[in-house]
């Protein structure tokens, strides 16, 4: 435990002075002036020209390619790409806080079960990859937990309760491919009822796909059409930390005995995530957690008020999300709605595809100019808009805000706008991938202040596992604890 407070001590000394640089709103960029604000000054003096813009670019995108070893351009640009590396999972400041998946076979050897279907069906490439590694762990749990020698526990005693089950991709693997129980709970009744549909198909794949002689578990479903029924059924229904997932698991899976459960969760977003691990701790006979989060961007903090926060959906996920553990409540530190934002992006798909900034973030920081200059208020929300160069975005937005009649102003003017502002906006997608560098320093934060409350309430047995390819699937990590 104290490794990790020391990790998190680190990681928090770091990102404190750059706070404000990693919360500012990209809408303001031109109205306040953020390059000259928060940009460091050597890098500030490296990059003048749009020429240095673009090269600097190049330099974000191969930060992960063995070239950029050897890179001599921009070393302040190089050094800060560099730095920014140590605070993350696997950087020299965070060192041996995440097992590989490799790691993580080793240490579950006795108990380990693979994947034995390869299903590309009805799934996109990260969803393929996902099931494959997290079905596979998780029925490594609960063998795991059935074989423990202080309990008498069986396999089939044995409950998987999947937490934002979604279109159940995860939860209906596991029963099918590895005959383990699995009640899916979803809030939206479409996903459930959806999910209990998508099985028969899956079943008739996996049948056709496997090597019947050699699989008895699948054998026997083809032979019982019953008994994938009575493996996996869905619940709708919303979860907090006070949901009572026993009662509702003896209420989907009346027969049995039930005496244990393991409670997966593949990207539980927003405070869904957290809730999970506050009902692991509470319920003792949950004695499994795999969890991985995501939209960190809908976890209500308890330190901040956020500006944008819509407090309509605090309905869909009450509690707060962040801090879970006791040191940073103690400190009420607050990450920001920025920068949980930042933490649900990936560097290495922004790498890996090149990824230029969307040019709508440099027309809605000129939108802005145009705001101000006629008196509007700052904080007009555009939201996501479709259009076809900056004019047409500009008509759109005002629309969508009502301001036809206070905002005139001829498509000439906004060419001329945009025109005059064009090394500006190209410097803009630089100090995007500048700001982006800090995005897995705060999901380092958040996820060893979540492994942090699992040790604080005293589970030794849990950890954090690189379970995904980061290219494939960006929230890659899960945790994963053991009663
Ligand atoms: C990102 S999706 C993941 C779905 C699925 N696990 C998968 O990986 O395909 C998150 C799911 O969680 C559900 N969800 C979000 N908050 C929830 C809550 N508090 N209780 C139950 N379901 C929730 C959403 O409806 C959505 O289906």
């Amino acid at each position: 435990m104290d490794r990790i407070i020391q990790q998190i001590d680190t990681i928090v000394g770091f990102l404190q002075p750059n706070m404000p640089f990693i919360n500012c709103h990209m809408v303001d960029y031109l109205t306040e002036q953020h390059w000259k604000q928060f940009v460091p000054e050597t890098i500030k003096h490296e990059l003048q020209t749009v020429g240095d813009y673009l090269q600097a670019k190049e330099l974000f995108w191969g930060q992960l390619d063995p070239a950029y070893k050897t890179e001599s351009r921009f070393p302040g640009v190089r050094e800060f790409i560099d730095n920014t590396r140590r605070y993350r999972l696997g950087g020299s400041e965070a060192l041996g806080m995440a097992l590989t998946l490799d790691e993580f076979k080793d240490a579950i050897s006795d108990h380990r079960k693979e994947t034995r279907l390869k299903m590309t069906e009805l799934m996109n490439e990260k969803k393929c990859h996902e099931v494959e590694v997290a079905a596979a762990t998780v029925a490594s749990l609960c063998t795991a937990m059935a074989s423990d020698s202080s309990n008498s526990t069986k396999l089939e005693d044995i409950l998987v309760i999947d937490a934002g089950d979604g279109k159940g991709y995860l939860s209906s693997r596991i029963a099918l491919e590895h005959g383990i129980k699995v009640l899916g709970v979803d809030c939206n009744a479409e996903n459930t009822i959806g999910a209990q549909k998508r099985l028969e198909r899956l079943k008739v794949i996996a049948v056709r796909k496997s090597n019947l002689e050699e699989d008895e578990h699948l054998t026997s479903l083809v032979k019982d059409e019953s008994q994938l029924k009575t493996l996996y059924r869905t619940a709708t229904q919303l979860i907090d930390f006070n949901t009572n997932l026993i009662e509702l698991a003896a209420a989907y899976f009346p027969q049995g005995n039930h005496t244990t459960f393991c409670l997966s969760g593949l990207h539980t977003c927003g405070n869904l995530g957290p809730n999970c691990l506050r009902l692991f701790h509470e319920n003792p006979t949950i004695r499994g957690i795999c969890n991985f989060g995501c939209c960190y961007h809908l976890m209500q903090e308890q330190f901040i008020v956020d500006e944008f926060y819509n407090p309509t959906k605090v309905s869909e996920n009450p509690g707060y999300g962040f801090p879970m553990s006791a040191y940073l409540r103690e400190r009420a530190f607050a990450l920001g709605r920025n920068a949980r934002n930042l933490a649900a992006e990936s560097i290495e798909r922004a790498c890996a595809n090149r990824e230029n900034p969307s040019d709508k973030l440099g027309y809605r920081a000129l939108l802005q100019v145009v705001f101000l200059e006629r008196g509007e208020k700052k904080s007009h929300q555009v939201g996501r808009l479709k259009c076809n160069g900056f004019v047409d975005y500009v008509r759109k937005a005002i629309i969508r805000l009502d301001l036809t009649k206070n905002v005139t102003i001829t498509d000439e003017c906004l060419l001329e706008l945009e025109a005059r502002f064009a090394v500006e906006l190209e410097q803009l997608k630089v100090f995007y991938l500048i700001r982006q560098q800090f995005a897995s320093v705060i999901e380092t934060l958040i996820l060893l202040d979540r492994l942090l409350y699992l040790r604080e309430c005293g589970y030794d047995r849990s950890f954090l596992v690189k379970l995904f390819e980061p290219v494939v699937s960006p929230r890659c990590y899960a945790l994963i604890a053991l009663k």
